[in-house]
């Protein structure tokens, strides 16, 4: 192992961000070390940049999502050896708020956000998955008290599968990474009608997923409102706004049955939300904090086996070349909303070539 590598460094709230050399990890109790084959660009990124939010401590390595191979195993790890091929995702150290990202070569993780990816899953797809499966699956399905969640019965377990056949699932954004997901999970779970809003180009994709019904995102709201009524005979039990502004949160809400559960991903107001008839749940999607270990372990122990019978999909990989290099154009690219049904993904150690 080398002592030192390359990763991508926001050095204070608000920038800079720098490509720079730093201390390689070592494991500690609990954790492995991964060599990173492939890392993945989130909105969440450019976020903790340009917002300041999430982080409460700096100097910190950016980056939620990353796949590669377990390079050292720390004390007490079960379940998990040297050479393992994991996917893993940024983490929050509860003790001092330091966040562990995966722009690097090589990264810390906790066994509670790994899980082992199966061979017919390249590293490019497996980085595709941790944060956007998690934030679509943990306020649908975490059965944890006091948590923001539909609590539906999970999807991947006896209990839940086709639970919810004659029930409308609503999910705005369905092109997004989250939405991607939700839209296959809702398939898990039997929903009759899976209704998303897209780019009609994304159609077949998302049709390829599980959507039974794709509408144009451009359509104004009462017309999205209303299509969703005609499908489903009524509205829907369960919305996922997968995008969460003013203008999707507005249809969000108004498609939402009342009593039904509508989840956001973004603190942004919900127009109409002062009636309260309805249930809001904000997502926070991380598996490294202890009201989500329990969903966290139930979800990443089935994945192998999810991804190998192609259940669950990976998001489209669309590579960058430059390794680690390439991770702030890409960032613009999300910031400047250009990129479609796929995420961004670098593979670290083609930074020194
Ligand atoms: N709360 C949490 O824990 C949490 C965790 C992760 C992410 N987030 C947030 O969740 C949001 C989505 O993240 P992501 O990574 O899934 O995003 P993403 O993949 O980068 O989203 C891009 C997609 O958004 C779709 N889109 C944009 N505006 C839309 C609209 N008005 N209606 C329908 N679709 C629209 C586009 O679809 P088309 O290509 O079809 O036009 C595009 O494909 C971000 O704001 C992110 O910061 C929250």
């Amino acid at each position: 192992m080398p002592q030192q590598q390359k990763a991508v460094v926001l050095e204070a709230k608000f920038g800079p961000v720098v490509l720079k050399e730093i201390d390689v990890p070592k494991a500690g109790a609990g954790q492995v070390v991964l060599r990173v084959e492939a890392t993945a660009l989130n909105p969440g990124d450019w976020k903790v940049v340009d917002q300041g939010i999430i982080v409460q401590k700096y100097p910190l390595v950016l980056g939620f999502d990353a796949a590669g191979v377990i390079v050292e195993v720390g004390e007490g790890v079960e379940g998990f050896s040297l050479g393992d091929r994991v996917i893993t995702q940024g983490w929050l150290e509860s003790m001092d708020g330091q966040v562990h990202g995966t722009f690097q070569q090589y990264a810390l993780a906790p066994t509670t956000c790994i899980a082992k990816i199966p061979s017919n899953i390249s590293f490019e797809e497996a980085a595709t998955i941790p944060s956007g499966l998690a934030t679509a699956a943990l306020p649908l399905y975490n059965q944890t008290d006091g948590v923001a969640s539909a609590k539906l019965l999970p999807a991947w377990e006896e209990s839940g599968r086709g639970k919810y056949a004659g029930k409308a699932i609503f999910i705005l954004g369905g092109a997004s990474s989250i939405g991607q997901y939700v839209i296959q999970l809702a398939r898990m779970s039997g929903f009759t009608f899976i209704i998303t809003t897209a780019s009609l180009h994304n159609t077949d994709l998302l049709k390829g997923l599980g959507a039974t019904h794709v509408l144009d995102r451009k359509l104004l709201s009462e017309t999205l409102v209303q299509q969703v009524n005609e499908i489903a005979g009524g509205p829907a039990s369960v919305v996922y706004d997968a995008i969460s502004t003013t203008d999707t949160l507005s249809t969000a809400y108004q498609a939402t049955a009342p009593g039904g559960d509508l989840v956001v991903v973004l603190h942004t107001p919900v127009p109409g939300a002062e009636e309260n008839v309805k249930k809001i749940h904000i997502a926070f999607g991380v598996f490294h904090i202890p009201t989500n270990f329990a969903l966290a372990k139930s979800l990443l122990s089935k994945l192998p086996e999810l991804l190998e019978s192609g259940e669950i999909k990976p998001n489209r990989a669309e590579i960058l070349p430059g390794g680690l290099r390439a991770v702030t154009a890409g960032l613009d690219r999300l910031r400047n909303n250009q990129v479609s049904a796929a995420k961004l993904v670098v593979r670290p150690f083609e930074t020194d070539a």
